[in-house]
């Protein structure tokens, strides 16, 4: 039908006769002169009609936004002063010659220049229309051409694009499954991936060496604004190789990919160990463009009297931590107690705080609800740790590390942006030695990464102290998101065994679940580790949005819904019957 795009004309195309078809953007009326901007996916362009040629005219005076139209006519240099710069097809226009409409459009739900009018729900009801934005398929477009790219250096580096099943058994990666149930073995079910992670070690027992599958992975879990139910990974895994080397590798996919598709040198990656990085910056994921860093001052507060920062002092699994905000000493009362409600999100009872106003004048320069608590010699300890000036802020958590870690890194991340202090555009990085487990809140253990990743010791010292062992597992982090992680996985069937002993899984229970993959272990598996990247984050961060649901075309809502197909629907009473699946009665309250 065409002979080229709407937005692909330029000045080399004037005086040519051209077909175009395309949406139509807006329509105006210039007193006796329609002007149509007619869109397409690569972009807009003004087509004007005349009322001398009567039968487009009338055409064109029909129309409404969003029908869809076929024009010929005649390429030509816009009028002068009437240039748009802003506009790729700026310096022409086409006059318009025939004009047919091939589809009408009713009122659309929301006019696209609108779309931030109107609600989330909205847009992802009416996705078909929300897509048509030039913004949303520019995503999708680098979307598509970051998928291509990795593809192709995936391809070149001697990857295999091999497919794993869908209807599978559970993977644990930490969250909840999504099952389906099966109509041939009555009441047993399928549960979808959480991640390709065993059916990828399979394939390196199988000898297939360098596997890659841009995957859909499938996780029942709490949703942020960076987590889908349905996401899809980069998903890699290769024998033979270290952790160094595979890193090695992974990184220049990804400084690749920032200079290729964004002209960015995100240069060579620092490594941080996680203990560092949960001691100076409270989080596994650091966003080091911030340059604030948390400071144990526990030793300084040991022994004064105020229960609140001596307890925590004096406790082996608390922590006393003072972030210091340069210039911070601004900062109005009522700004200090929005932090100090958005800390008690994680838990932190409260947030104490020193404003630096005269340090010279010692304990009475400083501006505090806790320094008369602290005495003299000890804040001004505090303020020396700190290297504090005049004109500082300092806020202090007091509490289990780990809550103190989460509310003083979430402040640190907030301060950062609310202050606009970030120092650079890109700081990405490798975390890495992670400890194998944590503890649980019921007081059992888990694994940090998944319980597939290799420990740093022997499987006799790791159940003898399995808190204390540290995996060979990464994470690539990017601006404080968590972009990748991988391991080296376990290769032997004994150390296998033992984690699943360390997380109280029993030999049996071991048998039932991963039977398949400890068999697989007695036949020659290769030692072999891997890694896979968030495809949707790595989009986020690229375009430089703050919602996964962007860059993703059909996206589900914040509560796992899908408005535009209104799924999950219920099912016939006769599909349920057909499953062996009786459903309780809805309890009426
Ligand atoms: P992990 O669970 O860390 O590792 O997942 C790898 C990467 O996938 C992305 N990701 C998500 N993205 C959107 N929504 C989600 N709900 C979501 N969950 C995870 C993150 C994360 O870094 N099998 C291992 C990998 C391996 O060891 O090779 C795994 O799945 O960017
Ligand atoms: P209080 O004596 O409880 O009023 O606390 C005095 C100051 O310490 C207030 O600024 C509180 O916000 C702060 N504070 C209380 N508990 C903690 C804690 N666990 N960590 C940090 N600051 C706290």
């Amino acid at each position: 039908m065409r002979s080229l795009y709407c937005g692909d004309l330029r000045k080399a195309q004037v005086g040519e006769e051209v077909t175009l078809v395309g949406w139509v953007h807006r329509r105006r009326d210039h007193g006796g002169v329609i002007f149509l901007d007619v869109r397409d996916r690569e972009g807009i362009v003004q087509v004007v009609f005349d009322p001398d040629r009567e039968q487009s005219f009338a055409i064109a005076n029909s129309v409404r936004n969003e029908f869809v139209i076929e024009i010929k006519g005649l390429v030509r240099d816009r009028p002068q002063g009437t240039i748009n710069p802003e506009m790729g097809t700026g310096e022409i226009e086409v006059l318009g010659k025939e004009l047919v409409i091939l589809n009408k459009s009713e009122t659309p739900p929301f006019q696209l220049d609108d779309h931030q009018q109107v609600s989330e729900e909205v847009r992802l009801k009416n996705r078909f229309m929300d897509l048509r934005r030039p913004e949303m398929q520019q995503k999708l477009r680098l979307r598509a051409a970051v998928s291509s790219a990795i593809r192709n250096f995936l391809d070149d580096n001697g990857f295999l694009d091999i497919e794993t099943p869908i209807l599978t058994r559970a993977t644990p990666e930490g969250a909840r499954d999504y099952i389906v149930p099966s109509r041939t073995h009555e009441g047993n079910f399928f549960a979808l991936p959480q991640s390709p992670q065993l059916f990828k070690q399979l394939l390196m027992v199988s000898g297939f060496d360098r596997y890659y599958q841009i995957a859909r992975c499938f996780r029942d879990e709490d949703l942020r604004a960076d987590r889908q139910p349905e996401f899809t990974q980069i998903d890699i895994e290769m024998s033979f190789m270290d952790q160094d080397e595979i890193m090695a590798v992974t990184e220049k996919m990804i400084t690749g990919l920032f200079a290729d598709k964004l002209s960015v040198n995100l240069g060579e990656f620092p490594r941080m160990t996680y203990a560092d990085a949960m001691t100076r910056f409270g989080s596994d994921k650091p966003d080091l463009r911030n340059p604030m860093e948390l400071v144990d001052v526990g030793d300084l507060m040991a022994d004064i009297e105020f229960k609140v920062f001596a307890g925590p002092a004096n406790d082996a699994d608390s922590r006393v931590a003072a972030l210091k905000v340069p210039g911070g000493a601004k900062l109005t009362r009522k700004l200090i107690d929005e932090y100090t409600k958005f800390v008690s999100i994680y838990g932190a009872r409260g947030l104490a705080w020193i404003k630096v106003n005269e340090l010279e004048k010692g304990a009475e320069g400083l501006q505090s609800p806790i320094v008369k608590f602290l005495g003299e010699d000890v804040a001004m300890a505090i303020m020396q740790r700190l290297g504090a000036v005049n004109g500082d802020l300092v806020f202090f958590g007091a509490d289990k590390t780990n809550i103190v870690n989460e509310a003083l890194g979430a402040l640190r991340n907030k301060v950062g942006v609310d202050l606009e202090m970030l120092t650079c555009d890109w700081a990405p990085l490798w975390v890495v030695d992670w400890p194998m487990f944590e503890k649980t809140s019921d007081g059992g253990i888990t694994a940090l990464h998944h319980p597939f990743t290799a420990p740093n010791c022997t499987p006799q010292e790791l159940e003898a102290d399995p808190l204390a062992a540290n995996s060979i597992a990464y994470d690539m982090v990017l601006n404080g998101c968590e972009l990748g992680g991988g391991s080296i996985r376990i290769h032997k069937a004994e150390m296998q065994k033992a984690v699943f002993r360390c997380l109280g899984i029993s030999d049996e229970e071991a048998e039932e679940k991963f039977g398949f993959l400890l068999n697989a272990l007695k036949y020659g598996a290769p030692p072999h580790g891997g890694l896979a990247f968030g495809l949707d984050r790595l989009i986020m961060l690229m375009t430089g949005t703050d919602s996964i649901r962007e860059v993703i075309a059909f996206p589900k809502t914040q509560t796992a819904a899908c408005p535009l197909t209104n799924a999950p629907g219920e099912v016939s009473k006769e599909q349920l019957k057909e499953l062996n699946i009786r459903l309780r009665e809805k309890i009426s309250v």
